[in-house]
């Protein structure tokens, strides 16, 4: 080759969801593995893309966003937190929640810049900190619970820590922060400089009647947060790659410097077709319901199997533990599961810096409810 390349990343290999979405196909597996339904959409989403087209919505939208899809998520965020966010300077819809949290980390992050995430964490956090110079500080969330340890978070705080990044509900434990989660956190940034990302990909996608605490509910850690959401989660459409950043003026304003030179702009079409579908708050507040039973559903069916089924408060993962069943590391079960059961998962050690492996792999129920079933059928015969 006549040219050096060297990775910026210190792990630089594809994704877990890549590599497992992959050897699903390949191995023609049920794959619970990756985040996605594999159920249609609503069909009024497609008929106002449809619309949108027809109507030569075609071009570019504005930077931040087309105003009547801004507007409906101001009337939603305030219906739902209390909270007014200004369409001209707080809110910026991006294509993809992972997308938001590149440019919000990218705003702001210097090199030498320390940023606290929590392990197992979504996999875009560590290397997006990493593109920009900064470095992960990864504290792993305690086990079996996955709650955040918050002395060790405060311990871990220096002069160089610029930001701390939250996931809740969580991916992949299905764990939800409390209203004394948010109490330390507050404890631990009150007089600091630090930034927050609240990733809230789930955040209608909640059990058992709990509810989730927005970062934009609360007045002081919103005045330092980037709330981060995703069409693709709660409309079923994660191949639209669509989101939001909510954000208050003086964070925005650096987060858009940026971001018009990643993307400039979102999808048009879409970003009218999701305007048009929130009109209906029914569209999202009964998410969390539809995938209740389906958590319920996959639960009750692999009660008889030999896995441990651990607690899924939020989002559309399912933990289950294997160590009654064979003392393989995670990712080598959940690679002979793929070849010889023919069922994908994911593997949890590989969310983690030093690829902690208490056994166990996540399932995706975001699913019909026959492939649930036959997922059923295939874990309770391993
Ligand atoms: C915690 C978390 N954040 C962000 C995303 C990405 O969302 P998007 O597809 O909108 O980029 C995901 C998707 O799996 C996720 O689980």
């Amino acid at each position: 080759m006549p040219y050096n390349i060297h990775s910026k990343l210190t792990d630089n290999k594809p994704s877990i969801f890549s590599v497992m979405s992959a050897l699903a196909r390949k191995e023609g597996a049920l794959n619970l593995s990756q985040g996605f339904p594999d159920f249609g959409i609503d069909t009024s989403l497609m008929e106002h893309l449809n619309d949108a087209v027809r109507k030569g919505l075609n071009q570019y939208a504005p930077m931040a966003g087309l105003p009547a899809l801004r507007e409906q998520i101001a009337l939603k965020t305030a219906k739902l937190h209390g909270k007014l966010y200004d369409i001209e300077e707080e809110i910026t819809v991006v294509p993809g929640a992972t997308l938001g949290i590149f440019a919000a980390i990218s705003a702001v992050i210097h090199p030498g810049d320390e940023v606290i995430i929590f392990d197992p964490a979504y996999d875009s956090y560590q290397p997006t900190i990493e593109l920009n110079g900064g470095k992960a500080i990864q504290i792993p969330l305690t086990f079996p619970d996955f709650s955040i340890d918050w002395k060790q978070v405060s311990e871990a705080i220096s002069s160089k820590t610029r930001m701390m990044i939250l996931n809740s509900p969580h991916n992949p434990s299905g764990a939800m922060l409390s209203q004394n989660d948010l109490k330390e956190l507050k404890k631990i940034v009150a007089n600091t400089n630090i930034l927050l990302i609240s990733d809230e990909v789930y955040e209608h996608i909640t059990f058992d009647g709990r509810k989730h605490l927005s970062f934009a509910g609360d007045e002081e850690l919103a005045a330092r947060s980037f709330v981060i959401a995703s069409f693709g989660k709660t409309y079923h459409t994660t191949g639209w790659k669509m989101g939001y950043v909510l954000a208050p003026k003086a964070l925005t304003k650096v987060l858009r410097e940026g971001y018009q030179f990643m993307a400039f702009s979102a999808h048009t079409p879409t970003q009218y077709a999701f305007a048009k579908m929130l009109e209906d708050t029914s569209s999202y507040l009964n998410l969390g319901q539809f995938y209740q039973r389906k958590r319920d559903l996959f639960r009750q069916s692999i009660e008889t199997s030999r896995f441990k089924i651990f607690p899924s408060y939020g989002s559309y993962f399912q933990l289950l533990g294997f160590d009654a069943i064979t003392h393989e590391g995670d990712v080598a079960f959940a690679e002979r599961l793929t070849k010889e059961f023919k069922i994908a998962s994911i593997p949890i050690s590989v969310f983690y810096k030093n690829q902690t492996d208490n056994k166990i792999l996540r399932f995706c129920f975001a699913k019909k409810d026959e492939t649930i079933l036959k997922a059923a059928e295939i874990l309770c015969k391993i």
